[in-house]
């Protein structure tokens, strides 16, 4: 099994960066949206990308050149018919994701792997909404953003899928010149599982007044050496987004330490979703001098 043309389904943040990402591989890599707008959106996103690659020096312009001349778009999922391996980056609603692996499940190939890319629904949940050979033929694949430069991405197997198959797929994760690691359809995979509790406990160390938000984020990035602290990272991941993601491990795992602290659930009441809203934890009036919020 060799995979040679691939699909990738939604064009927004993660679809762009991953359809990027296999083109510069050397894969014939096709686009489907709903949204006309945010296809051509996301297409200027990647040639713009691309082409900063070059300037850098990261790639040869004639490497740019080559991945643009293997990139095509489409609105028809049919145009995804004869593809190797589709993955799937559209929004996260399981409904409208079963909805469109229903659909697509009668369009494609036998042969075609099925792969989501979703960062908290479970791949079982989706997969079922397939026929049994496909069933056998679907695995999650999570990127992380910015696809292009993140290194990781987490394969990730369900009870159903096959072995070889699976193995076949982490391989395709290592051609797109990723590092990948092999999980299991458990909710959050491995990187949420560890790093969504740490999340939620910076933020109950806030509510009881163990720091600052400015001094907790310098103590994790000063004293661990990560790039950035909890909070910096919660505004850039999305308040709300992070929220969401409690909801759904909680539900699974029904610990404590996956449920949304009572800030959290506030804030997101009150619509301060981080940077994409201009306030969360910090305030970005001035996006380049974030200043904390007072949040009592
Ligand atoms: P986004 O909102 O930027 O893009 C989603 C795109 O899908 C939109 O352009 C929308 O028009 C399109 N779309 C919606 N329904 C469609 C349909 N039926 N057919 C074709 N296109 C459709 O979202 P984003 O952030 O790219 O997330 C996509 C997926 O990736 C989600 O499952 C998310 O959980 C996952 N993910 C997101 C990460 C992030 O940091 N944003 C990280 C890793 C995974």
């Amino acid at each position: 099994m060799e995979f040679k043309k691939v699909g990738v389904i939604g064009c927004g943040l993660m679809g762009s960066g991953i359809a990027q990402t296999a083109a510069t591989a050397g894969f014939e890599t096709i686009v489907v949206e709903a949204d006309e707008k945010a296809l051509d959106k996301g297409f200027a996103g990647i040639q713009k990308s691309l082409e900063k690659f070059a300037e850098k020096g990261t790639i040869t312009a004639e490497t740019k050149d080559a991945a643009l001349g293997r990139l095509h778009k489409s609105m028809d999922l049919a145009a995804l018919a004869d593809c190797d391996i589709v993955i799937e980056a559209i929004i996260e609603n399981l409904d409208i994701k079963r909805e469109l692996y229903k659909k697509l499940d009668a369009i494609c190939k036998t042969e075609t792997v099925f792969a989501s890319n979703t960062s908290s629904i479970s791949i079982t949940q989706m997969m079922t909404a397939t026929g049994a050979e496909r069933q056998r033929r679907f695995v999650g694949l999570h990127f992380f953003n910015p696809v292009p430069i993140m290194k990781l991405v987490e394969v990730v197997k369900t009870i159903l899928t096959d072995p070889e198959i699976f193995d076949h797929v982490d391989a395709f994760g290592k051609q797109l010149g990723k590092v990948t690691v092999k999980t299991s359809d458990r909710t959050g995979f491995i990187v949420n599982r560890l790093l969504v509790p740490y999340m939620l406990d910076a933020i109950r160390a806030l509510e009881e007044g163990v720091g600052t938000i400015e001094d907790i984020d310098n103590a994790m990035k000063l004293g661990c050496g990560y790039p950035m602290g909890p909070f910096t990272l919660t505004d850039f991941v999305g308040v709300d987004t992070t929220y969401y993601i409690t909801q759904v491990m909680y539900d699974e795992f029904k610990e404590k330490r996956f449920a949304s602290p009572s800030l959290l659930t506030r804030m997101v009441a009150a619509g301060l979703y981080g940077r994409k809203s201009g306030r969360g934890f910090y305030d970005y009036t001035d996006p380049k001098n974030p200043k904390p919020m007072n949040l009592f």
